[in-house]
C-alpha cells in the first residue's frame, strides 16, 4: 500500500473534478470456483484499489461529493472467521491506513444510498463487470440489475480516467518492478525453450517466478510455438527445432501494478535464415515506432508507422508489392499484423478497459477506424507524458485467414499470396515492451530483456 495520504490526494482530485452527488465504488468480493469455498485467488477492484488501497473482500466505499468525506463500509471479523484466517485488522484501523475517517457497517450502505436517492443526490458508479457486484448493486440500489446502467456515470468515467491514465512516480516504480519480474520469467522462458520440452513445462516455470516474486500473472500466459494464434493459451506442444516460440507474459507486484511484455524466440536458439528474415522486420518495427512516441504524438500514428514498416519489410521479401502507404491505408498489411499496436498499462494489464475502451483510448479528436486490424487498436489517441504503454507489434502467418482472403481475392494487388503459402507453417513473431511517456520522448520500463537476435542467441547459448 501506499501512504494515507495519496489516497487522500487521489479522492480529493477525484471530488474536485466532480460536480455533485457521491460515488459509490464497489470493492470485490470472493469468487467461488468449483463449489462455494473453493474461491479463485482473489482480486480486488483497481478502482477500488485506486482510491482506497485496501485489498480485502467485501468493502465498499463512498466518496461523498457534496459533503466532502469519504466513507469505508466493511464488517470486523467473527471469532470464527479469526480461527480460520488468523488475527485481522479493524476495518477502522483499515480505513485511518489509507486515510478514511468514517466507517459504518456494511449494510448501512444501503442506508446511506437511499437516503441520497430520497433527497434527489445524484449517485455516480463506474461500469461493473462482476455478476456477483451487479447483483449486489441491484440490492443496495433498490433496481433490477437491467436498470442500474442509469447510474452509470460518464461524468465519473472520464475524471476516473483523466486521473489513471497519468502515472504518478510510485506508480511508475511498481511497474517498473513488474518488468524487471519479467525480465527473470522470459530469460527464463529463452533458456528453456529446447526441443522436447512440453509448452506447459515452460508456461509453468515462468508462472511460478511471477508468484515468488510478488504477485501473480497480470493475465493468462501466452507461450506457444503456434504464435499465430495470438491470445494462445494452449501449452501442450512439443518445441521443435524450426517453430519459433512467443511468449506474451506479464507479472503483477505485490500492490497489483501489471506488467506485459512478449519475446519470441527460436527453439534451439539459433535462428534460421527465414526466421531471422521475419524477426528483423519485427525487431525494425518495434524500434522504429519507439523512437516515435512522444508527447503530442497520437498512438494511432504511431500504429500507422508500425503497420508502414511491417509493409516495407514484407515487400522487400516479396511477400507483399505495391505502395507502402496504399498498403497501409487499404489495410492489406492487416493479413500480417491483424491487432492494433498497444495499449495503457497500469493497475490492469489493459488499463482502465473496464471503464469502456473508447474513453480510454480514443476522444473527441479521433474516432475509432472500422478497418479490419485497425478497429482492434485500443489506443489511438495523444500521448501525453506520464502515460504508460504497450508498444507490441508482431507479424503473423494465420493459415485460415491467408485462405478466406485468398478465395476471396482480396487485396491481390497487394498480397503475394503464391509466395505467402510458403510460409503457411511458420507460425507469428511479437515483441512487446512496456514504455513511459516522458517529457520529450519516452523510456522503455525495466531492465532491458534481449531482444536482438544476438542476444537471444547469446542468452540461449546458441
Ligand atoms: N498481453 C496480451 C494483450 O495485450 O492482449
Ligand atoms: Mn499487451
Amino acid at each position: 500500500m501506499f501512504n494515507a495520504e495519496v489516497y487522500a490526494e487521489r479522492r480529493n482530485r477525484l471530488r474536485a473534478k466532480m460536480s455533485s452527488g457521491l460515488i459509490l465504488l464497489p470493492g470485490n468480493r470472493e469468487a467461488s470456483m468449483n463449489y462455494p469455498a473453493n474461491t479463485y485467488h482473489f482480486r480486488q477492484d483497481s478502482n477500488f484499489l485506486y482510491y482506497f488501497g485496501l485489498d480485502h473482500p467485501d468493502l465498499a466505499a463512498i466518496i461523498d461529493v457534496d459533503e466532502g468525506k469519504d466513507i469505508l463500509f466493511g464488517n470486523d471479523l467473527t471469532m470464527d472467521d479469526i480461527i480460520w484466517m488468523g488475527p485481522q485488522a479493524l476495518i477502522k484501523d483499515r480505513a485511518l491506513s489509507v486515510g478514511v475517517n468514517h466507517t459504518q457497517p456494511f449494510n448501512d450502505i444501503k442506508d446511506y444510498l437511499s437516503a441520497a436517492i430520497a433527497k434527489g443526490r445524484k449517485i455516480h458508479l463506474l461500469p461493473q463487470y462482476r455478476a456477483m457486484t451487479i447483483l449486489q448493486l441491484e440490492s443496495l440500489l433498490a433496481v433490477r440489475h437491467d436498470e442500474f446502467n442509469r447510474f452509470v456515470s460518464e461524468e465519473l468515467i472520464m475524471a476516473v480516467v483523466d486521473m489513471r491514465s497519468v502515472k504518478d512516480h510510485h506508480e511508475i516504480e511498481e511497474i517498473e518492478k513488474a518488468v524487471d519480474i519479467a525480465y527473470d520469467m522470459h530469460t527464463t522462458a529463452m533458456k528453456m525453450a529446447m526441443p522436447g520440452l512440453i509448452e506447459r513445462e515452460i508456461a509453468g516455470t515462468v508462472e511460478g517466478i511471477s508468484l515468488s516474486r510478488g504477485g501473480p500473472v497480470s493475465f493468462p500466459v501466452i507461450l506457444s510455438v503456434d504464435g499465430q494464434t495470438l491470445h494462445n493459451h494452449y501449452h501442450g506442444n512439443v518445441l521443435e527445432t524450426g517453430r519459433m516460440m512467443v511468449t506474451d507474459a506479464g507479472a503483477e507486484t505485490t500492490m497489483h501494478y501489471a506488467s506485459d511484455i512478449t519475446r519470441t524466440v527460436p527453439v534451439g536458439g539459433k535462428f534460421n535464415q527465414r526466421q531471422r528474415d521475419i524477426y528483423e522486420i519485427v525487431l525494425g518495427t518495434i524500434v522504429n515506432s519507439t523512437r516515435a512516441i512522444k508527447p503530442g504524438t497520437y498512438y494511432k500514428e504511431v500504429h500507422l508507422l508500425a503497420a508502414k514498416t511491417i509493409a516495407s519489410g514484407l515487400i522487400d521479401l516479396g511477400l507483399m508489392k505495391g505502395d507502402v502507404d496504399e498498403i497501409v491505408s487499404q489495410g492489406a498489411h492487416a493479413l500480417f499484423f491483424p491487432h492494433g499496436l498497444g495499449h495503457m498499462l497500469g493497475l490492469d494489464v489493459h488499463d482502465m478497459e473496464g471503464l469502456g475502451e473508447n474513453f480510454v483510448g480514443y476522444d473527441k479528436t479521433v474516432q475509432r477506424s472500422d478497418q479490419f486490424g485497425l478497429a482492434f487498436l485500443r489506443l489511438a489517441r495523444e500521448l501525453q507524458s506520464g502515460f504508460v504503454l504497450t508498444n507490441e507489434p508482431g507479424l503473423y502467418f494465420i493459415p485460415a485467414l491467408i485462405d478466406q482472403w485468398r478465395s476471396e481475392g482480396k487485396f491481390m494487388d497487394f498480397i503475394n499470396y503464391d509466395k505467402v503459402e510458403g510460409f503457411k507453417d511458420f507460425g507469428g513473431i511479437r515483441i512487446e515492451d512496456d514504455i513511459l511517456v516522458t517529457t520529450d520522448g519516452c523510456r522503455v520500463l525495466g531492465k532491458p530483456i534481449p531482444k536482438s537476435i544476438d542476444d537471444i542467441e547469446a542468452i540461449m547459448g546458441g
